[in-house]
C-alpha cells in the first residue's frame, strides 16, 4: 500500500474521529492505580515484526521505555526493572507505577511485513481514592427556612461525585437540589430543606477504577410544631369528681412545648396534659371555659395553636334532700310546702314525682320558679303519697322523696248489711267511712251505745229483739270529726221471707236445661246427615306449597 497516496484517506479519518493508530492501540486513557502494575495491550493479538519500540512522552520529551529486535529485548535505563514486554503479542507491563508514569506511550512497530505501524495511548495514574467524608454548613437547619451546603470531600484523582439519600441517589434538579462538583470535592445545596432530607445522606467519590463511601451523615433538621391537637376535642362537661385530664399534641422536632390557656388567658405550661387537678387547682373547677394548648418549638421558634374546646366543670350533686311539712297536715285547712336541695353541687333542673308519676300544677298546687319547692293550699286527701323531686345536672342525679300525711274524714259513713232476716239468720252490718287515719267506729242500737267498737256488727242467730235501728258512728281523732249512718233491721219469723230458691234446686234447673239443649243439638245433626250434600274433599284443592 501507497502511505504518500494513502494520506488524504487517513486525515480524514481523523476527523471524523477514528485515528488510524488506534488500529495498534484501543482508545484511551487508560487508568491504573498508583503503586500497581499496568499492561498496555495491543490490538491484534501475535505480532510479527522486525523490531518494536515503545516510547513514553511525559509532555516535553520522549523516553525510550523498551525496544525488542532479532538481538532481543531492551529495557530503557528509565525503566529498568519497571517495565517488561511480551514477544509474543507486545504487551507492555510497567509497575508499579508512580504519579509521573502519567502521559503518552507511544508504540512502533515494523513488521516483517508491510509498512511501519505507530499508536500511542493515553495512561493515567490514578491516585487511590479515600478520606470521604461529609461536611455541612449547618449544624442545624430549620425546615423550609434554611439553606444548606453539605461538602464532600475525598482523596484521588479523576475524582467523580455523587450523592445518595439512603439508597436513592440525590440528582441535580436545579431547584431544591443544585450539585456542583469541584476536582476533589462536591457541593450539595439543599435549598428550603425539609424534614425528608434528614438522611441518612452519603457520597460517593470514585474514578474509572474504585469507588469509596462517605459514611451516613445525618443532617438535622427541625420542624413544626404540626397538627397541635387537643384531646378530648368535643365539648364535654365533666364532674369536678372525675379523673380527667386535657392532652395536646403536635408534630414537631424537638419536641414540642406546651403552653395552655383558658379563655384567651395562658393558666400553665410544661407538660402535654393538663389535668382537672391543675384546673382545680387555679380555681377553674367549676367554670366553664374554651380550653386550648400552643405547642411550642424552641428551635423553629413556631407556634401553633390547636383547637379550642368547651369545658365545663360541674360539681356532682352527692343527694337531694326533701323536706316537708312537720306539722300534722288536715285536708282542707293545712298547706304543705315541701322543698328540695342539693346537699352539694347544683342542680340544672329539678322535677317533681307524686307516686312515681310526674307531677304537675294545678290550681291547687304551686311550683316556685326554679321548682326548687312546691305548695298545695289547701291540702285535699288526694295529695296523700309519697313525692320525689329529682335534681339533675350534666354530670350526675339525685332523688330524694317525702311521704305527705294528709289527715282527712271521716266521709260519710255507710252501712251495708241485711235490711230484713228470719229468726236464727245470721247478720252482718259492714259500716265504712274514708278515713286517714282511720276511722274508729262505734254502734248504737235504738240510740243506746252497744259494746261493738268494729267496722262489723254481727249477731250469729237473730232474735226478735234484734229488731231496730243500728247506728254505725264513724270517729277520725286527729280531725276531730264524727260522721254516723242508721240502718234498719227487721227479724221475722222462720218462712217469713221468700228467700227464693235453694243451690240445689238452682243446680237442679241447669242441669234439666242443658240436657234439653244436649238432645236438641243432636236430632238437628241426625235430621242434616240424612239430607246428602256436597261437602269439599281434600283433593278438590290444590295445596300451595
Ligand atoms: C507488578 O509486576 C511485578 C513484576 O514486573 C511483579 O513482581 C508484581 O507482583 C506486580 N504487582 C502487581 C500488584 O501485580
Ligand atoms: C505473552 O502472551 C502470550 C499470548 O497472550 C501468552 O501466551 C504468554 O504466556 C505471554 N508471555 C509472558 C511471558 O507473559
Ligand atoms: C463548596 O463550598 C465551599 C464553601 O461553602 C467553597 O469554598 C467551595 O469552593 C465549594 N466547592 C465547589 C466545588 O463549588
Ligand atoms: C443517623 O440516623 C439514623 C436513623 O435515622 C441512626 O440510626 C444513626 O445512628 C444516625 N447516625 C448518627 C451519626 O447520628
Ligand atoms: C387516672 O387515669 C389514669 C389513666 O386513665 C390513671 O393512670 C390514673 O392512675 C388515674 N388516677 C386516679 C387517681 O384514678
Ligand atoms: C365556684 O366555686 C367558688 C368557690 O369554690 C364559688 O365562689 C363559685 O360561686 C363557684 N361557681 C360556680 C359557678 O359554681
Ligand atoms: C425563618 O425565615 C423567616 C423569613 O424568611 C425569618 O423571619 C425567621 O426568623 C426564620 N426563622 C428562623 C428560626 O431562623
Ligand atoms: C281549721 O283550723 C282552724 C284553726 O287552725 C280551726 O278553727 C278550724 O276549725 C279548722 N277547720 C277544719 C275544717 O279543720
Ligand atoms: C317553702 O319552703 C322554702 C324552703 O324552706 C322557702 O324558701 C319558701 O319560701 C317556702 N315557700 C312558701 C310559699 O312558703
Ligand atoms: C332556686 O332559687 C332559690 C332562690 O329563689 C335558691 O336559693 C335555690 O338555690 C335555687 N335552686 C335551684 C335548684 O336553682
Ligand atoms: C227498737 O226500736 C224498734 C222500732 O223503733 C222497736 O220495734 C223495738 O222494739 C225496739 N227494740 C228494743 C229492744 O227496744
Amino acid at each position: 500500500m501507497d502511505l504518500l497516496a494513502s494520506k488524504p484517506l487517513v486525515l480524514l479519518l481523523c476527523v471524523v474521529g477514528c485515528c488510524a493508530q488506534s488500529a495498534v492501540l484501543p482508545p484511551g486513557p487508560i487508568d491504573a492505580i498508583l503503586g500497581g502494575n499496568v499492561t498496555l495491550k495491543t490490538i491484534g493479538g501475535k505480532l510479527d515484526f522486525n523490531f518494536l519500540i515503545w516510547n513514553f512522552n511525559d509532555g516535553s520529551k520522549s523516553i525510550n521505555i523498551v525496544t525488542a529486535s532479532a538481538s532481543g529485548v531492551k529495557v530503557g535505563t528509565a525503566f529498568t526493572g519497571r517495565a517488561s514486554l511480551n514477544v509474543t503479542n507486545g504487551y507492555l507491563t510497567i509497575g508499579p507505577l508512580k504519579s509521573e508514569d502519567s502521559g503518552d506511550y507511544a508504540i512502533t512497530i515494523n513488521p516483517s511485513a508491510g509498512d511501519t505501524v505507530t499508536g500511542e495511548v493515553q495512561l493515567r495514574v490514578l491516585k487511590p481514592v479515600s478520606d470521604v467524608s461529609i461536611k455541612s454548613s449547618l449544624s442545624e437547619a430549620i425546615e423550609l427556612n434554611s439553606t444548606v451546603v453539605l461538602t464532600c470531600s475525598a482523596k484521588g484523582s479523576f475524582l467523580q461525585f455523587s450523592w445518595l439519600r439512603g439508597d436513592v441517589p440525590i440528582v441535580d434538579d436545579g431547584k431544591r437540589f443544585t450539585v456542583k462538583n469541584g476536582e476533589l470535592s462536591s457541593n450539595l445545596t439543599l435549598n428550603d430543606v425539609l424534614r425528608t432530607d434528614q438522611g441518612p445522606i452519603y457520597c460517593t467519590a470514585s474514578n474509572q477504577l474504585q469507588l469509596a463511601r462517605s459514611a451516613p451523615f445525618n443532617l438535622t433538621v427541625y420542624y413544626g410544631p404540626e397538627a397541635v391537637a387537643i384531646s378530648p376535642l368535643a365539648p364535654l362537661y365533666i364532674s369536678s369528681k372525675a379523673n380527667f385530664s386535657l392532652s395536646c399534641s403536635a408534630v414537631s422536632s424537638p419536641s414540642a412545648d406546651f403552653l395552655w390557656y383558658r379563655d384567651q388567658q395562658e393558666i400553665g405550661s410544661g407538660g402535654p396534659i393538663l389535668t382537672l387537678g391543675v384546673i382545680n387547682s387555679l380555681g377553674f373547677g367549676n367554670k366553664t371555659g374554651n380550653y386550648m394548648c400552643k405547642a411550642q418549638n424552641k428551635k423553629t421558634q413556631r407556634t401553633v395553636s390547636s383547637a379550642a374546646v368547651a369545658i365545663a366543670v360541674i360539681e356532682p350533686i352527692p343527694s337531694a334532700e326533701v323536706s316537708g311539712p312537720a306539722a300534722i297536715l288536715i285536708a282542707g285547712n293545712s298547706t304543705a310546702n315541701i322543698s328540695c336541695r342539693a346537699t352539694a353541687g347544683s342542680a340544672a333542673s329539678t322535677t317533681w314525682l307524686k307516686d312515681k308519676q310526674p307531677l304537675a300544677a294545678s290550681g291547687r298546687l304551686l311550683f316556685s320558679a326554679n321548682m326548687s319547692w312546691l305548695r298545695i293550699d289547701p291540702l285535699q286527701k288526694e295529695d296523700n303519697g309519697e313525692y320525689t323531686c329529682r335534681l339533675e345536672n350534666a354530670v350526675s342525679s339525685a332523688e330524694a322523696s317525702y311521704k305527705m300525711v294528709v289527715n282527712y274524714g271521716p266521709e260519710q259513713a255507710t252501712v251495708t248489711g241485711q235490711k230484713a232476716v228470719e229468726v236464727n239468720d245470721k247478720v252482718t252490718l259492714d259500716c265504712s267511712a274514708p278515713s286517714v287515719p282511720p276511722a274508729i267506729f262505734s254502734w248504737k242500737f235504738n240510740n243506746t251505745l252497744t259494746d261493738v267498737k268494729t267496722a262489723r256488727y254481727l249477731i250469729d242467730m237473730a232474735l226478735y229483739k234484734n229488731t231496730g235501728t243500728y247506728t254505725c258512728e264513724a270517729y277520725n281523732a286527729v280531725t276531730g270529726k264524727t260522721t254516723a249512718q242508721s240502718h234498719f233491721l227487721s227479724v221475722k219469723e222462720e218462712g217469713a221471707l221468700d228467700k227464693g230458691l235453694s243451690d240445689g234446686a238452682i243446680a237442679g234447673i241447669v242441669i234439666a236445661v242443658l240436657v234439653a239443649l244436649g238432645a236438641a243439638i243432636g236430632l238437628i245433626m241426625y235430621c242434616r246427615q240424612k239430607v246428602p250434600r256436597y261437602r269439599p274433599k281434600t283433593s278438590d284443592y290444590y295445596l300451595l306449597p
